[in-house]
């Protein structure tokens, strides 16, 4: 299903397809784990091209590519690229496909990514077009979800998930309703102040897809029942100023104590990060890092695996990743004292 195709947006994807993908992102992990390393990739180039802020998708993207072996060529900024210059997303695409074989690329305006991706002759994954779609990162949260379940005990079957915070602006949100669709009866909590609730759309979406919804801005009543709890940003950069986004910063705020009195003894706590750690926001306390429940940074882990496995689907080598093994002959990690 992904071999020589763009991921644009999550909305044409079937169960199936998703379980492969997984499948080969389990795979992936010695070679994220530097155990052993593969060259599947050698001679590949990435175009990596951010017009929008990121750490963990820019760099995750092009470290996964690195990990098969690839070569990864950067553009950030839009004032450093010719779009600057006037320059249409086609004429880019069409330039930037001649120099690469997959490109990967965030922009701030919605469906920007799909514009662009008719003018590339490669294959064109989508890393956040403004707060429509973040497709990777959709799939990387529902491999944790389910990875996080199993460590717990629990199937997708029991799942009980809030969303937390900035519902309205948070594509990551966006694009993991459609993945929570092709599921059943999922208890879903909907938990953010009422000007930035969940578009009606991705709500008609869920309920169409039998999913028992609730819809309340209580941070106690709303996290109650949940097996993962899904904390998301304020995405100030979507509002039209900053008093406006400051309206809502630190309107929820989970800590360890919230964490205890309120949530059921296992709950996962995710969030597609980065957490806004500023006082006056402080959405994931420090004090929870150190939770088993705590589950941000095997997210992000999780997002190294999720993107190799899309590189070689996409490219057609998911099943050659081994034909090119070698062990790693390099201190890994930090050698305990
Ligand atoms: C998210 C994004 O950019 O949409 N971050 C990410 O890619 N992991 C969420 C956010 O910025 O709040």
């Amino acid at each position: 299903m992904f071999s020589g195709q763009h991921l644009l947006s999550v909305q044409n994807l079937n169960l199936e397809a998703i379980n492969e993908l997984f499948t080969v992102a389990e795979v992936m992990r010695p070679y994220a784990k530097r155990e052993k390393m593969t060259r599947v990739l050698e001679g590949a180039v990435l175009g990596n091209m951010f017009f929008e802020p990121s750490t963990r998708t820019r760099v995750s993207f092009g470290s996964a590519f690195n990990l098969l072996g690839g070569e990864v060529r950067e553009t950030t900024g839009l004032s450093n690229s010719a779009l600057a210059k006037g320059e249409s997303l086609y004429d880019t695409a069409q330039v930037l496909s001649g120099y690469s074989d997959i490109i990967v690329m965030r922009h701030p305006q919605p469906f920007s990514v799909q514009e662009f991706a008719e003018g590339s002759r490669v294959p064109v994954i989508n890393g956040g077009d403004g707060p429509n779609e973040h497709p990777s990162q959709a799939l990387l949260d529902l491999f944790t979800i389910s990875n996080e379940l199993a460590r717990i005990g629990q199937t997708m079957q029991q799942l009980s998930l809030t969303f937390l915070g900035d519902l309205k602006n948070g594509r990551t949100v966006h694009s993991l309703c459609y993945l929570l669709a092709l599921f059943p009866n999922i208890r879903i909590q909907l938990v953010s102040p009422e000007a930035l609730a969940l578009p009606q759309k991705y709500v008609d979406l869920l309920s169409n897809a039998g999913h028992q919804i609730e819809i309340g801005s209580n941070l106690e009543k709303g996290i109650s029942q949940a097996n993962i709890i899904y904390q998301t940003r304020i995405q100030e950069e979507r509002f039209e100023s900053e008093q406006e986004a400051n309206r809502y910063k630190g309107y929820f705020r989970l800590n360890k104590k919230i964490y205890s009195d309120h949530c059921l003894p296992n709950a996962v706590i995710m969030h597609p990060l980065p957490r806004d750690s500023r006082n006056d926001a402080n959405e994931l306390d420090n004090d929870l890092n150190k939770e088993p429940g705590f589950a941000i940074f095997r997210q992000t882990d999780n997002g190294v695996l999720v993107r190799m496995a899309l590189f070689a689907c996409i490219l057609n080598v998911h099943k050659q990743i081994s034909d090119s093994d070698r062990s790693v002959n390099w201190q890994v990690g930090l050698k305990p004292k």
